[in-house]
Formats: C-alpha cells, sequence, structure tokens
C-alpha cells in the first residue's frame, strides 16, 4: 500500500490518522454517533502522503473511498478505533479527527429492542476511551507531535485551549460548528484556528483540501525543527 510514497518534508515519517465517526450499536438496528463526514481527516492524511510520509488512517464508516497511498484500517466502535491506533503505534506523529462517540449503550442487544416494550427510552450508557487523551499522555513512546480537534458551539477558543491542556496535546485545531451558514459539517469549507504553546493562528475559510495542505506542511516544518530543549 505504501508503493506511491511521495518524496517530501515528511518521508521517511510515520503518521497515524483517525478520521470519521465512530457508531456504537444500540441493537442490530440502532446506533448513537457523531456527526463526521469525514472529509477533513481524509483529505488531511492525503496532504500528509503527498509530502512523503507514510499514513496510516483508523477511520469510522464514512462511505469515502480512502487516499491512494494511505493505509486505512476500518473500525466501528471507539473501543475499536483505540485497539486498531494502538496496534499502528509507534508514530512520530498523530493527528485525531475523528468524532468518537462519548459514550456506547452499556449492553448491546443481539435482539431488536421493540420500541412499544419501552426499552428504548432508557439506555444505560458508558464511558468511552478517550484515544486522544491515551496518546497524548503516553509515559513511553508517545508521538513526537499529538494533534487534536475541537469542534466547538461557543467560546470556541477558550473551550478549545482547555481542551488542549485538560488532554495534553501538542496543538488543538478549532472550529466553529454552530449551525448556520458557516458549519464546517459535512460541507467542503473549514475555518479553523490551530491552538498551540505558541499561541493561536487563525486561518481565514478556505476548503478542506488546503486547510489539509496546511496543516501537513506546519506539521512537516515542527518535525524537522530540531526539538526544543526541555525544561529542568
Ligand atoms: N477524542 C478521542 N476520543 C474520544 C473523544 C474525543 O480521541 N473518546 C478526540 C477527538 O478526535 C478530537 C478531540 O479528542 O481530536 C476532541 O474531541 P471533543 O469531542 O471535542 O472533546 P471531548 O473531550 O469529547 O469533549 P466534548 O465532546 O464534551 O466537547
Ligand atoms: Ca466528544
Amino acid at each position: 500500500w505504501f508503493a506511491a510514497a511521495a518524496d517530501g518534508p515528511l518521508k521517511g515519517r510515520r503518521v497515524l490518522v483517525t478520521a470519521g465517526p465512530t457508531m456504537e450499536p444500540i441493537d442490530p438496528v440502532r446506533y448513537i454517533a457523531n456527526r463526521s463526514s469525514g472529509k477533513q481527516g481524509y483529505a488531511i492524511a492525503a496532504a500528509l502522503r503527498n509530502l512523503g510520509a507514510e499514513v496510516v488512517m483508523v477511520t469510522g464508516p464514512t462511505g469515502i473511498p480512502a487516499p491512494a497511498g494511505v493505509k486505512a484500517v476500518r473500525v466501528e466502535t471507539a473501543r475499536q478505533m483505540m485497539a486498531a491506533v494502538e496496534k499502528e503505534l509507534p508514530v512520530d506523529c498523530a493527528v485525531m479527527c475523528a468524532a468518537v462517540a462519548d459514550y456506547r449503550p452499556e449492553i448491546e442487544t443481539e435482539h431488536k429492542i421493540k420500541k412499544e416494550r419501552g426499552g428504548l427510552t432508557n439506555i444505560p450508557l458508558a464511558e468511552n476511551p478517550d484515544i486522544l487523551r491515551t496518546v497524548a499522555q503516553m509515559k513511553t513512546g508517545r508521538p513526537a507531535l499529538v494533534v487534536g480537534f475541537a469542534a466547538e458551539t461557543d467560546d470556541i477558543i477558550g473551550h478549545a485551549e482547555a481542551k488542549r491542556r485538560r488532554k495534553g496535546c501538542d496543538w488543538i485545531v478549532a472550529n466553529d460548528v454552530s449551525m448556520g451558514a458557516h458549519c464546517a459539517m459535512g460541507r467542503d469549507f473549514n475555518a479553523v484556528t490551530i491552538l498551540s504553546d505558541d499561541g493561536e493562528e487563525s486561518w481565514p475559510e478556505m476548503p478542506k483540501a488546503e486547510v489539509a495542505r496546511r496543516l501537513a506542511r506546519k506539521i512537516a516544518d515542527a518535525l524537522a525543527a530540531p526539538r526544543p530543549a526541555q525544561a529542568a
């Protein structure tokens, strides 16, 4: 799958991308999921590959084909995504674009729940593993650069920066998903702000493919830069 490796600044680097939603089954016909088209994650995987990286994309169900030259590992649930990510480590950089369902039904029933029996009005939930946090807080073998995403509707920068600190990732790519003309959900355009220790960098609205190209270049620059001296 990696025969088409491009020459570029990420040659010799292994990068992991998570993309798409996860689906958490309630019964054979119903599920809980977050809204995600997978477009931004797939575009980022393609852009990283175009800069020469060996790219593994762990993706939930999206219905879009994997970019050529990218290894796609297909999963459905958050727990499957966590296991697939752990299997692909170590990597130089991890970019977590997936819209992971925060909770799953505690019990998945083999038999369809019948609504007239009231079984759908109270579904006990269990919290899913936080994939970004797990990778960002690894004691050994942590990727040199861990990038998370934050889709927010209000106080976008405040929430996204709090999330960056809480999860321990290096960068957070924040975007506004309030309902309205500029909502990135499912669209081909996105306006993002990148938060890091260096502060915030806002990019104007542009095609998701262009957000991906810019982000891939920024990742290549960061991985090429000499590592900052560890504070004593
Ligand atoms: N993420 C993850 N695993 C989870 C939940 C989130 O890897 N179980 C990652 C997403 O891929 C994204 C980042 O964490 O990169 C932020 O996800 P988000 O849903 O915004 O954060 P949460 O901590 O779940 O907070 P909330 O949904 O309450 O805003
Ligand atoms: Ca969430």
